[in-house]
């Protein structure tokens, strides 16, 4: 049995894995602060992606760039424009908003094929459609910008720059360094993860649509005419790292976007849907954005961001196939792909991949207070912390401990008990079959398959 949205919300707020943000001052919605285990999980899934999409391929490198930049480069990149707006339907009464496409799609169980305001007022007065809030007449439709302005340096004098709303712009403005300094030939791709800010009119369903995420994005330069093949490649290697860390591939779908939905960069979109409780959603998506982003920056900064062929003797201006992963819909997705209520044990378990989990193994004294078996079993949680995220705890019964771990989806539980001190082993746990087996302290480290 799945559990709502709201019930995973109150699961992570419990366990300590990610609270509402700024909670105490009555919060702010579509924000959220992660606890000790969600920050070691969201650590850890981007370490993964890290790991497949640049550290184990000789043609993708890093970079980390700024968060905030210029007017000039999202005004180039079609950022500051009606491309990157939503469409938002006022209240007349309460001034409460709605997103137009999701509220329709949600109302009318179809999604909405116009982005023309006028056509969105027809279909709400047709529908004759209320506001959710206080059951008035809407006022007509408007554009709002996603994007959040800052003003830099003194409040009179300063200029505004903007919170970026993406992580890719940086990776094409700093393309020609890195591809020289890296002496990267083409096809090669460049790989960055971070937070991207949004002002979504109605952030909603938890992490799954907030105003502060985090996206895991890589652009792949590409010679022009090749797209077809680096895209269909693109869209099997993504879907392939999902499945690889534990996601079931009944849960997972592509959907084409139709073309009054693409984004104002892309010439074709494919996104990678996980079958949430929901309904069918966005996790990732997979962009031609063709030569767009290079050509504009170029004409706007006046910079040459073309490539010369060393082999071919050909000068052109690189194609751009993108995978843009979401970290906060990742997390929503291996949660909810281990989240299991077992009955028989009567505790929640998170059957995490054990690469993702946010504790390996936990070590546990069998008795509290008994000098010797206390100081061996922190002499092998020191031994075992040098090598893995390690989690001491002797406090409640055995039942109780092997419980609390099972919820957070540590795959491995050690205790300690009068016979570890006579023949050095100890007794591991596993939390998906529960078997215990016991172990030499000496081939812990080999036995604990992560
Ligand atoms: N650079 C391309 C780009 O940003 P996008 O489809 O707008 O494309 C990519 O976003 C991914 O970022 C989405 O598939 C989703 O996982 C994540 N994302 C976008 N908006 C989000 C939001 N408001 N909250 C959480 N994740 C979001």
């Amino acid at each position: 049995m799945t559990i709502t949205i709201d019930e995973m919300a109150a699961f992570c707020k419990r366990k300590g894995l990610i609270y509402p943000s700024s909670e105490i001052y009555g919060g702010l919605a579509g924000f959220f602060d992660y606890g000790p285990y969600g920050v070691e999980l969201k650590k850890n899934i981007v370490s993964e992606w890290w790991r497949f999409m640049v550290n184990s391929r000789p043609d993708v490198v890093g970079m980390d760039g700024a968060i905030i930049s210029p007017e000039a480069v999202w005004k180039a990149s079609g950022h500051l424009s009606a491309g990157f707006a939503d469409i938002m339907i006022p209240c007349s009464k309460c001034k409460s908003a709605v997103r137009a496409d999701v509220f329709i799609e949600d109302k009318l169980k179809k999604p909405v094929e116009t982005k023309e305001l006028s056509e969105i007022d027809k279909i709400i007065k047709k529908n004759k459609l209320k506001c959710p809030v206080c059951g008035s007449d809407f006022s007509n439709s408007t554009l709002l910008n996603l994007m959040f302005p800052v003003k830099i340096g003194n409040a009179n004098e300063g200029t505004t720059a903007f919170l970026r709303g993406e992580t890719t712009q940086m990776i094409y403005l700093n393309y020609k360094l890195i591809q020289k300094d890296a002496r990267m030939k083409i096809p090669f791709g460049i790989a960055q993860t971070g937070k991207a800010f949004r002002n979504e009119i109605s952030p909603r369903n938890f992490l799954f649509r907030c105003r502060e995420f985090e996206q895991m994005e890589m652009q792949f330069f590409i010679k022009p005419g090749t797209g077809k093949k680096w895209f269909d490649y693109w869209k099997e290697q993504r879907l392939s790292w999902y499945i690889s860390l534990g996601v079931n591939k009944k849960n997972l779908r592509f959907r084409e976007h139709r073309k009054n939905e693409l984004a104002h960069y892309a010439k074709k979109a494919e996104d990678i849907e996980y079958n949430f409780p929901f309904g069918w959603k966005e996790i990732e998506g997979i962009h031609d954005r063709g030569d767009w982003d290079l050509s504009t920056h170029s004409k706007n900064s006046k910079q040459k961001l073309d490539y010369f062929d060393e082999e071919t003797k050909e000068r052109f201006v690189p194609n751009i196939i993108e995978t843009s992963a979401g970290l906060d819909r990742a997390v929503l997705v291996f949660l909810y792909e281990s989240y299991d209520d077992d009955k028989e044990r009567g505790n929640i378990v998170l059957h995490l991949h054990p690469r993702l989990a946010p504790i390996k193994v936990a070590v546990l004294p069998l008795v509290k207070n008994k000098e010797p078996v206390v100081k061996k079993a922190k002499e092998i949680f020191n031994f075992l912390k040098e090598k893995m995220v390690c989690f001491y705890d002797e406090s409640g019964s055995i039942g109780r401990r092997y419980a609390r771990m099972d919820e957070i989806g540590t795959p491995y539980c050690i205790t300690i008990d009068f016979d570890t001190l006579k023949d050095d082993t100890v007794t591991v746990r596993d939390r998906d079959s529960r078997e215990q087996k016991r172990v030499k302290i000496k081939d812990l480290a080999n036995h604990l398959v992560l």
